[in-house]
This record gives C-alpha cells, structure tokens and sequence, in this order.
C-alpha cells in the first residue's frame, strides 16, 4: 500500500481535498510525449454535463474506473469490450503516463481520461449512464482518524449509485482487512446495492474478466489476502 498521508492534499475541481501522490519519479521520454500530445486527446472535458455522445461521439455504453493506478486493469477491460467507453480517473501523473501506454500498445480508442478526482466525473455524468464501476484496491486509509478518506463512504457511493444504471456493476477489491470490513458495514447499509457473493469463497475466486491489479498482485506476494466484492446497482 502506498503511504498516501505523506503527500499534501490538493482541492480537486469542486473544492474538496484529494489527498495522496500528484507525481512520483521523472517521466521518461515516452511517458513525457504521452502526456503532452496522447492526454490533451482523450482528456474528459474540464466542464459541463457528460454522456458518452459528449465523450465519444455516438451513444455507447460507458464504464469508470476510479483510481486505475497504472491502467493495465482499465486496458484490459477496454480491450476485452470495444463497445464500452471507459473512463480512467486517477490524479496521479506518472499512473496516467502508464494508462496512456496500454492505451497505445494495444490501439485502443474506446478509453478517456480525467487526471483528478473522479468524483468530478461522477457527478456530471448523466444519471443511470454507466454499466459498471471498479474501484480496485482504493487507498485504504487504516487509521480510524482517516475514514473519513476513504472513496466506499456515503457521499462517493451516493455518487456511484446515481451515475450507475439497474443492474449495473459495481468492483471493489481490497486487501487490507481495516479497509475490508469498513467497505462490508458502508455498503451492508445501502439499499442501492446488492451484494452478488453466494458464498464466502466468491470473493477469494479469480475470475477470467477481473485480472489482478499491480496493488494485488503486491498484496498476493506478501502473502496476503486479496479480497473482491461485486455488488449489482439495484
Ligand atoms: C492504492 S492505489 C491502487 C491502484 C490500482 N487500482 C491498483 O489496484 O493497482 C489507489 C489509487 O487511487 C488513486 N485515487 C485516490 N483517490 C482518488 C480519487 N478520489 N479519484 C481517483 N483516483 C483516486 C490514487 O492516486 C492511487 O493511484
């Protein structure tokens, strides 16, 4: 896990504090022309309402991850799906260098990218126009006088919910067991979702459409737990 608490928050385009890492290492040449001339392209507009006629050009339907890291899970899922748009959030540079790399590699144009907060993008979307959501290993945020941080609190989920559509998809995945049972008890209390696991061992299971992440697979090789909840938007 990262220790995000080390870094200055920053106000995100509506005024709240994003707290954790802007930039880490120097880019390299390849990341720094990806930045410059692939990001201004597929960037998420910086104002007004969003669909996916205002992000791609025609009806389709749309995706989000929050936080994608460095995007090889986002990649995939839009690989996988040529007809969904996704929308990659993460306000952290070099995380969307390495997005904007897969986005290259594997020609994929079904991808936009908002460096920020995605809360901001949540709350623009029209509602009801997404088919799922991931958030995959989120910042967790152990000490109890940061819960406040953490995305799975109600006004995200509130956010999350109203840009979802019924029966859409909603991903978290964990690996911190403080963080797991916080995400259990916020979402138990919602009526909005529902838990899709039929059995404990559901969210241990590996699944071929949910490819570990970089933060899971760290977690994986420490020997530790990796957990995944699917909830469906009621
Ligand atoms: C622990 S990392 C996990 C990265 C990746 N999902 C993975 O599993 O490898 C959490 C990421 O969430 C990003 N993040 C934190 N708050 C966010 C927010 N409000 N919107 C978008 N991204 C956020 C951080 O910058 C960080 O890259």
């Amino acid at each position: 896990m990262t220790d995000a608490s080390t870094d200055a928050p920053s106000a995100t385009a509506r005024g709240r504090r994003l707290h954790g890492r802007r930039k880490g290492h120097a880019l390299k040449p390849r990341a720094e022309r990806l930045v410059a001339e692939v990001l201004p392209r597929l960037a998420v507009p910086a104002e007004g309402p969003l669909d996916s006629v205002s992000l791609f050009g025609a009806p389709r339907p749309l995706a989000l991850e929050v936080g994608f890291g460095k995007g090889e899970h986002l990649a995939f899922q839009a690989a996988r799906a040529p007809e969904v748009g996704f929308i990659g959030c993460e306000p952290y540079l070099n995380g969307v260098a390495g997005l904007l790399s897969h986005v290259e590699d594997r020609g994929l144009s079904n991808v936009r990218v908002h460096m920020g907060d995605a809360l901001d993008v949540l709350e623009r979307l029209a509602p009801a126009s997404l088919v799922a959501v991931y958030l995959l290993h989120p910042d967790p945020w152990p000490k109890a006088r940061h819960a406040k941080r953490r995305f799975v609190n109600p006004e995200p989920l509130d956010a999350v919910s109203r840009a979802l559509a019924p029966g859409g998809l909603f991903r978290v995945a964990t690996d911190h067991p403080v963080h797991l049972r916080h995400v259990l008890i916020e979402m138990q209390k919602r009526r909005d979702f529902l838990w899709t696991a039929e059995q404990p061992e559901d969210w241990e299971a590996v699944k071929d459409d949910w490819p570990d992440t970089r933060f899971a697979r760290k977690a994986r090789a420490l020997g530790h737990a990796v957990w995944r909840l699917e909830y469906r938007r009621t």
